[in-house]
C-alpha cells in the first residue's frame, strides 16, 4: 500500500470508494443522494476546482491509499473559515474490507504533515450522529465541538498521540 496525492484523474475512482465505503460502513445512515454517483462526482469536481464547500479556502489536498493499482481509501482536507478553525477534513473513507488495518491512521498522518506545511494549527471534521467511527477521531485526541463536529486546537498533537 502506498499513499500519494490524488488529481482530478482520480475523481471517478474516489467517488466509487466513497459510495462503496458509505454503503458498507453505515447503511442505515445513508440517504439516496449520498450514494448517487453523478451527484458525488460533481461534488468532487467542484472540490478539486476549489469551488466547494463555500467555507473553504483554495488550499487543499487529497491523499489516496493505493494497493494493487486500486484506490482503497482517501482523505481530503482543505483550509477553512468554518468554526474559526484553520482546516477541515472534507471527506475520509477507507473501503470496509480494508478498515482497522492502520490505513486511516496513515492517511491522517499524511494530511497532518501537509497541514503543517500550510502553517495550520486547528482542524475540524463533521461526523454523523450515532456512528461508531467517531472512536477513530477520539483516539487521536479530537474533542466534540458539538454533536456533529469534532475538532483539534493543535494538529501537531495528533502525531504525538
Ligand atoms: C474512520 C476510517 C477512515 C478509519 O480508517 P481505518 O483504516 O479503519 O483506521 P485505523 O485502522 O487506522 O484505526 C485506528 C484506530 O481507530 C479506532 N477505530 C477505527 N475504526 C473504529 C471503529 N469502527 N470502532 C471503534 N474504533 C475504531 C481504533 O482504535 C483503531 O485502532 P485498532 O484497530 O488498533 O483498535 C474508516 O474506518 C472509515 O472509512 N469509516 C467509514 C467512513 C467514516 O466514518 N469516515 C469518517 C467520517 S468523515
Amino acid at each position: 500500500m502506498e499513499i500519494l496525492p490524488a488529481t482530478t484523474n482520480d475523481i471517478d475512482e474516489i467517488t466509487n470508494v466513497e459510495i462503496r465505503s458509505k454503503m458498507a460502513s453505515f447503511p442505515s445512515l445513508v440517504e439516496p443522494h449520498d450514494i448517487d454517483f453523478e451527484t458525488r462526482q460533481y461534488r468532487w469536481k467542484t472540490w478539486f476546482a476549489a469551488q466547494s464547500p463555500a467555507t473553504s479556502k483554495p488550499q487543499r489536498v487529497l491523499f489516496k491509499a493505493v494497493a494493487d493499482n486500486s484506490i482503497i481509501g482517501y482523505i481530503a482536507v482543505h483550509l477553512t473559515t468554518r468554526y474559526e478553525k484553520d482546516a477541515e477534513i472534507q471527506s475520509f473513507y477507507v473501503l470496509k474490507e480494508y478498515q482497522r488495518k492502520g490505513i486511516g491512521t496513515g492517511l491522517l498522518l499524511n494530511a497532518v504533515n501537509w497541514l503543517e506545511t500550510q502553517h495550520t494549527k486547528s482542524l475540524c471534521v463533521g461526523i454523523a450522529k450515532n456512528t461508531p467511527y467517531r472512536a477513530f477521531y477520539i483516539k487521536y485526541g479530537g474533542g466534540h465541538l458539538n454533536e456533529h463536529w469534532i475538532c483539534w486546537e493543535d494538529v501537531a498533537a495528533i502525531i504525538m498521540s
